[in-house]
């Protein structure tokens, strides 16, 4: 699959050391899996967790599901050993928490020298120092396993000391400028988790915002999260209709060469067919299961 088209709509976390969530994880509809070991593991909890992790790697039963690991930081007394037992794991992705500064990706990139050409390095975006790297971090991915950004916005609110309401107002800069750069350099990009995940109403709102803000999916941390998430992350019917018009309409011989259209009483460019044979082939992803 391609980078473009893999649905990334829904990243479920859950505690590496939750034996019961990791079987969980395997029968839900989350299209990535992160097992945690870094803010959902306590101290005393965190070597147990990075070999539950790991054999539940090996066992597998995770289908076509993206698994990720989320690492601790390298400046802290667990994460070299963890970024070692990730890379020699069957993880998708090592997720790395706060990242800062380029020299910080770099870090991670070094880390995994040994690790497996797929594996992924996927990066946390929750320091204010990072808000100020988004463009040098991001530029990164050239030539690292960098392919991803999750928002860690509970601790971007810590440092802040911002509150987290469901408006998120404080945060609106740092997520469309952290959209902005990871789209400038061919990252995806998946918002921030919301805490609320009894009230539902409260979910389904800030994941309409973050498809706003041009979010790929959003991280979560309750099952209960799940489907309306991905209801949320789909192209609905009524886009996938239009993208196909589009497509179909540029296609007519008579609108061969031309750089803009009508279709349906719309104005569609070149750019919109991009973005039509994007919508469709994800469309198309999601509907193959
Ligand atoms: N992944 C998989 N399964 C999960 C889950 C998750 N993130 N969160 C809850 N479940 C399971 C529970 O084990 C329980 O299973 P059961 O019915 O077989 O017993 C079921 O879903 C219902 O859980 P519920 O009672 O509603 O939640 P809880 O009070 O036990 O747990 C949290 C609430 C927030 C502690 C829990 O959802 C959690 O640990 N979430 C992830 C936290 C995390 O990883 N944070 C790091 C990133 S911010
Ligand atoms: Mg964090």
């Amino acid at each position: 699959m391609t980078k473009i088209d893999r649905p990334r709509r829904s990243a479920l976390y859950l505690p590496a050391s939750n034996a019961k969530a990791i079987a969980k994880a395997r029968t839900l509809p989350a299209d990535i899996v992160i097992l945690d070991l870094e803010d959902a593991v306590a101290p005393d909890a965190k070597v147990e967790a990075r070999a539950a992790a790991v054999a539940a790697l090996d066992e597998g039963g995770f289908g076509g599901r993206e698994v990720a690991i989320r690492a601790n930081g390298l400046d802290t007394e667990w994460g070299a050993d963890d970024l070692a037992a990730i890379a020699g794991s069957k993880a998708d992705a090592v997720l790395v928490p706060k990242v800062s500064s380029a020299s910080d990706i770099d870090r991670y990139q070094s880390a995994l020298a040994d690790a497996p050409a797929a594996m992924q390095l996927w990066a946390m975006i929750e320091t204010c120092s990072g808000v100020f790297a988004l463009d040098a971090m991001a530029a990164r991915a050239a030539d690292t396993r960098l392919s991803l950004w999750v928002m860690g916005t509970n601790d971007l609110a810590k440092e802040m000391r911002a509150r987290l309401t469901p408006d998120r107002t404080p945060f609106l800069p740092f997520l469309s400028m952290a959209v902005a750069a990871a789209r400038a350099h061919g990252i995806a990009i998946l918002d921030g988790v919301c805490n609320e995940f009894r009230d539902l109403d409260i979910f389904r709102a800030e994941a309409e915002q973050g498809l706003l803000f041009g979010f790929d999916g959003k991280s979560l941390i309750h099952p209960a999260q799940i489907d309306p998430c991905n209801e949320v992350f789909s192209p609905s019917e009524a886009d996938v209709a239009w993208a196909r018009a589009v497509i179909e309409a540029f296609a007519l011989p008579e609108n061969a060469g031309k750089g803009a259209i009508r279709v349906e009483g719309k104005m569609a460019e070149l750019l919109h067919l991009d973005q039509a044979r994007r919508l469709v082939a994800v469309a198309e992803t999601i509907a193959a299961g």
